[in-house]
């Protein structure tokens, strides 16, 4: 019990799976999930196709063949919600032709009061909604929109559970998420995942384990392990663990993968993490540890717990006898009361650390969050010119980085054929950053090595060795 869900309701679930089947079965029904948001709403949908798929429904990238539609949205930025409302919206259309259609929204949109509330009184054609926390019960939440019950808006996901053993259709056969957490306890002013996905619960380190070494028989080359601030894995645990215990037992796992790690917090960097993530070669290619700010007093407002000194001091660990580590960071642009002093703060310290590539986001008020209400706020343009001016310098950073891997030749993990251009696939190198290279054959799924003859401010270019 505690933060995991009891036996007997997934006992219940697994029941209206069988229920489901036998409506469902042989009938070449099709479904059809459309995922906004992070990483974690990818790893979520693979886990509800394939609970769909298990209850004899075909997952179809076809939206307009599907007997059900579910959107897994996204409440990061006011940009996400209003794409995931323009989803919802277009499956209106669906439904008046064939009302026997289901259509169900889910994630961390749907786990909001009000917008709950807008898409039970205004999207009168949506059949449930349920948050991230209640992912266990589709099969019971189909069963009863196949049976035309009441219409169910779920508020159960205010408190949720951890369930294991949940199928997952994944979509790669090479590169796959693994949830070694869930919820976040962090309160950041500006942003919404706290109370949209509940608290910290962390997975068992057996069952995690037991997931990767499946994977890696699998042939799984590249790992990445999620959740909102892995740093702090195992805290809510009975069994004394933590991240660098968990970076270490992985590493005992024989084979050829990388590891990744989405996202850290840099207030919960230890010494100790950072020595385990610099100790194996899967994982020291690559570390993501977002900054959001430059100025100390920004931070502050912003609840992250750290100050640029101590930030910087993690950046110089990390670099420490590792000098090819590839860094990357998120920011938020235009925050409440952000000065042009403060601005330019966050724009000394790109130049400073020099990161490989820069996720930027210009500041949305989430309602509910305590910078939402905060005074000050920066007008739209401002905070676009600010944007603009960051992403510029970004760029100029990446190219120059970029170039410098000229003449050298990278190991990369092959995607497949790139979509513009004939004959050219891309990949990706441990670092994260895109190769595109001509050949013949098709190695995707395979390691390869390439030999980089050009580069631009987004990509690698080169020849297979
Ligand atoms: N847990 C992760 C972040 C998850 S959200 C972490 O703490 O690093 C991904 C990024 O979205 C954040 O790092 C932040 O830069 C951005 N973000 C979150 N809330 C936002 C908001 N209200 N407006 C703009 N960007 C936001
Ligand atoms: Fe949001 Fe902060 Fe939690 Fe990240 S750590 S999910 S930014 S509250
Ligand atoms: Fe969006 Fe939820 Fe991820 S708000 S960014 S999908 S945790």
């Amino acid at each position: 019990m505690g933060n995991f869900v009891d036996f007997k309701e997934i006992e219940k679930q697994n029941e209206y799976v069988n229920k489901v089947k036998l409506l469902v079965n042989g009938k070449g029904k099709k479904a059809f999930v459309y995922t906004l948001g992070c990483q974690q709403n990818e790893a979520d949908s693979e886990k509800i196709m394939g609970t769909l798929n298990k209850m004899g429904y075909q997952i179809t990238e076809n939206e307009k063949e599907a007997d059900v539609l579910m959107v897994n949205t996204c409440a990061i930025r006011d940009h996400a919600e209003k794409r995931a409302l323009s989803i919802i919206g277009r499956f209106k259309h669906y439904k008046a032709v064939n009302p026997d259609i289901i259509i169900g929204v889910c994630g961390c949109m749907s786990a909001q009061e009000h917008q709950r509330e807008k898409l039970k009184h205004s999207y009168h054609y949506v059949d449930f909604t349920f948050g991230t926390g209640a992912l266990h019960r589709l099969p019971e939440f189909i069963y009863n929109a196949l049976n035309k019950k009441k219409r169910y808006f779920d508020i159960d996901s205010d408190k949720p559970q951890i369930a294991e053993g949940i199928e997952t259709l994944r979509q790669s056969t090479y590169r796959a998420w693994v949830s070694i957490m869930y919820g976040c306890n962090n309160f950041c002013t500006y942003c919404i995942v706290p109370y949209v996905r509940g608290r910290e619960r962390s997975r068992k380190m057996e069952d995690i384990l037991c997931e990767i070494r499946d994977l890696v028989e699998k042939g799984y080359k590249d790992i990445t392990l999620l959740g909102q601030n892995v740093n702090s894995y195992g805290k809510d645990l009975d069994e004394k663990t933590n991240i660098s215990a968990l970076l270490n037992e992985i590493s005992k796992i024989e084979g050829d993968f990388w590891i990744h790690l989405m996202t850290s917090h840099p207030k919960d960097a230890s010494i100790e993490m950072i020595e385990a993530i610099k100790s194996s070669p899967r994982t020291s290619g690559h570390f993501h540890l977002p900054l959001q700010s430059g100025s100390d007093e920004i931070l502050k407002k912003m609840n992250r717990h750290y100050d640029l000194e101590r930030y910087l001091s993690i950046i110089a660990k990390l670099r420490e006898n590792n000098e090819n580590i590839t860094l990357t960071t998120d920011l938020i642009v235009g925050f409440p009361g952000e000065s042009e002093e403060d601005f330019n703060l966050t724009l000394d310290v790109i130049k400073k650390v020099k990161y490989d590539s820069v996720f930027s986001f210009i500041y949305s008020p989430r309602k509910g969050t305590p910078a939402a209400a905060m005074e000050n706020q920066i007008p739209s343009e401002e905070q676009h010119r600010r944007y603009d001016i960051l992403c510029d310098a970004q760029n100029e950073i990446s190219k120059k980085i970029n170039e410098s891997y000229i003449g050298t030749a990278q190991k990369v993990l092959v995607d497949g054929k790139s979509k513009n251009n004939e004959g050219v696939y891309t990949s990706r190198t441990q670092g994260n950053k895109i190769v595109h290279f001509e050949c013949e054959k098709d190695y995707t799924g395979q390691f390869k090595t390439v030999k980089i003859t050009r580069a631009d401010t987004f990509a690698l270019y080169g020849e297979i060795i």
